[in-house]
């Protein structure tokens, strides 16, 4: 099963996959490439250290939004890699229906909350501010909705009295790198066996 990840930030996520990756925990799964929208993300120092094909592609900064054009090259891009399956990890841009349509059912992505609640940015604090007494992480099928597809699998985390954000927010990044890879090895083992 091909896999390309894509992100913009500190690369934690694709850290904890590659890892995985390299413990053979991922069954047949080939990472093929990293690819962000930020020329220098972590996220892309990440990749090279696991020797890992990792690429900028250009993307307006300053819009949370994909062109048509930008589109079209991220299509072209990810193509090349043949992808079964394309993980959102911390990929700050919204992308667009037809990319979404072309690959359907191929894109997953985490987010940092127990969706359906907290849905969008700064989902952590957002849901830590009101006071929510457990919160988590969900990986979720990527559609045309912003953080809406089905959900694939979640992992709760305890918000308890001496928690702050920041130690929430730990909390919920492990439980990220645990739940993710499990997710893709799973996927994975499906995929092997569709294609046997
Ligand atoms: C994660 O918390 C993820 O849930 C959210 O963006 C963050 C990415 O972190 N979508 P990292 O770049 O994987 O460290």
């Amino acid at each position: 099963m091909n896999c390309v990840i894509l992100g913009s930030g500190k690369g934690s996520n694709a850290e904890a996959i590659l890892k995985a990756w390299n413990q053979q925990f991922l069954g047949n799964t080939k990472i093929k490439a990293i690819l962000s929208d930020k020329p220098d993300a972590q996220i892309l120092k990440v990749a090279d250290s696991f020797g890992i094909p990792a690429r900028h592609i250009n993307m307006d900064q300053d819009s949370a939004y994909i062109s048509s054009e930008e589109s079209k090259t991220l299509f072209e891009i990810i193509n090349e890699y043949s992808p079964n399956l394309i993980v959102l990890a911390g990929f700050m841009k919204i992308l667009p229906v037809n990319f979404i349509d072309k690959f359907k059912g191929q894109i997953i992505n985490i987010h940092p909350s127990l969706l359906p609640s907290f849905k969008g940015l700064n989902a952590i604090k957002r849901a830590f501010d009101h006071g929510v007494k457990i919160t988590g992480c969900t990986v979720h099928m990527v559609t045309e909705k912003i953080d809406d597809g089905k959900i694939i699998a979640q992992a709760p985390v305890r918000v308890m009295e001496t928690d702050s954000l920041e130690s929430v927010t730990q909390k919920i990044q492990a439980a990220e790198h645990v739940l993710l890879p499990t997710v893709i090895a799973k996927i994975s083992q499906e995929y092997s066996h569709h294609t046997e």
